[in-house]
């Protein structure tokens, strides 16, 4: 007699949640390259905090900071392909698929934080947020950093002080377009990449802003910076949009309402982290710091005026106008 073994499965207990009114629990995680004591690392922080309070923990929001799952070469695909699902790269990053935003990477384009908020909550902000495009990616704020100074091996005071020197840059036309129009040699290597490549000579000089420059401590590998707020540094919040799609209502509501607050938050904080970061590294002491003049700044901006009749037709006749009414 043959023996067989008889099993009983047992069925899974199985319930539609949507039916039920309940949402089911989901995992969103949250790249990005920066240090956790940053703007964009505090405001993920926040972010993430503010969505578990408002789903009751039923949306985390897991974050992984310093590169440690993409790094900004590739956080965009994986965005896209779905491996990662919120992302929030500089909006240099994202202007050559985006012109429109080149208008942030002009030099001098905005005098403050005050403009910028301005122009994002405004009609500008409006058609930047209209000319992401892309499929499968969707834009939710602009979190702010704030505006980038410059640091080398040598002093940075003079428009001729960049001839000929090799300079880090974001990869972005309009920031190519900056240290060109200065002499220098601008080229795209990624953040986390940063800090080796200065100390190791093969770099000379970047831009960034105060909090980068401290977290990262570029300050140790660079032994100039020109406090010149030449250039605006802030990040285009995405979300994967098949993500945002298998969301209920509930939970896009409650990532919409703490994203409005981390926005809010982000700018009033981001200042206050980048003058802390100048006030550190001058009593750390290991950097020369210029305060660039009046009349510099002047100097700089009429060197780099060329670049913004460079860019005005690839940025659009609708931006440009909406800047130039802002900054009128
Ligand atoms: C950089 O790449 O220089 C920075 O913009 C990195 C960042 O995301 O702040």
């Amino acid at each position: 007699v043959a023996i067989g073994f008889s099993f009983s499965v047992e069925e899974p207990v199985r319930y539609d949640a949507e039916q039920e009114g309940l949402d089911q629990k989901v995992v969103i995680r949250f790249s990005h390259v920066v240090a956790e004591n940053t703007p964009k690392g505090l405001a993920v922080a926040k972010f993430a905090q503010l969505v578990r309070e408002k789903t009751d923990g039923m949306v985390e929001i897991r974050v992984y900071p310093n590169a440690t799952l993409f790094d900004d070469e590739n956080e965009f695909n994986a965005l896209q392909s779905g491996k990662v699902e919120m992302i929030a790269p500089a909006t240099s990053r994202l202007s050559s698929r985006y012109p429109a935003w080149m208008i942030m990477d002009l030099p001098y384009a905005f005098e403050n934080e005050r403009e910028v908020s301005k122009a994002m909550d405004g009609r500008l902000g409006q058609l930047l947020f209209e000319a992401i495009n892309d499929e499968n990616v969707k834009g939710l704020a602009l979190w702010d950093n704030g505006f980038k100074q410059m640091t080398a091996g040598c002093p940075l005071v003079s428009v001729n002080d960049f001839r000929g020197l090799h300079f880090r840059i974001m990869p972005s036309p309009v920031l190519h377009a900056q240290f060109k129009t200065l002499g220098a040699s601008p080229e795209s290597y990624s953040f986390n990449d940063l800090y080796r490549q200065l100390e190791g000579g093969s770099v000379q000089g970047q831009e960034n802003t105060l909090s980068n420059i401290y977290s990262k401590r570029l300050y140790q590998v660079q032994r100039y910076m020109t406090v010149s707020n030449h250039g605006y540094l802030g990040y285009i919040v995405l979300i994967n949009k098949t993500t945002w799609d298998t969301l209920s209502g509930t939970q896009q509501k409650a990532i919409e309402s703490a994203m409005t607050e981390t926005t809010a938050w982000i700018r009033q904080y981001a200042k206050q982290m980048n003058d802390r970061a100048l006030a550190e590294m001058k009593e750390k002491n290991s950097i020369h710091i210029h305060m660039q003049t009046n009349e510099e700044k002047e100097a700089w901006k009429k060197q780099l005026n060329p670049v913004y009749y460079q860019f005005k037709d690839v940025i659009g006749e609708p931006v440009i106008t909406e800047w130039k009414k802002l900054i009128a």
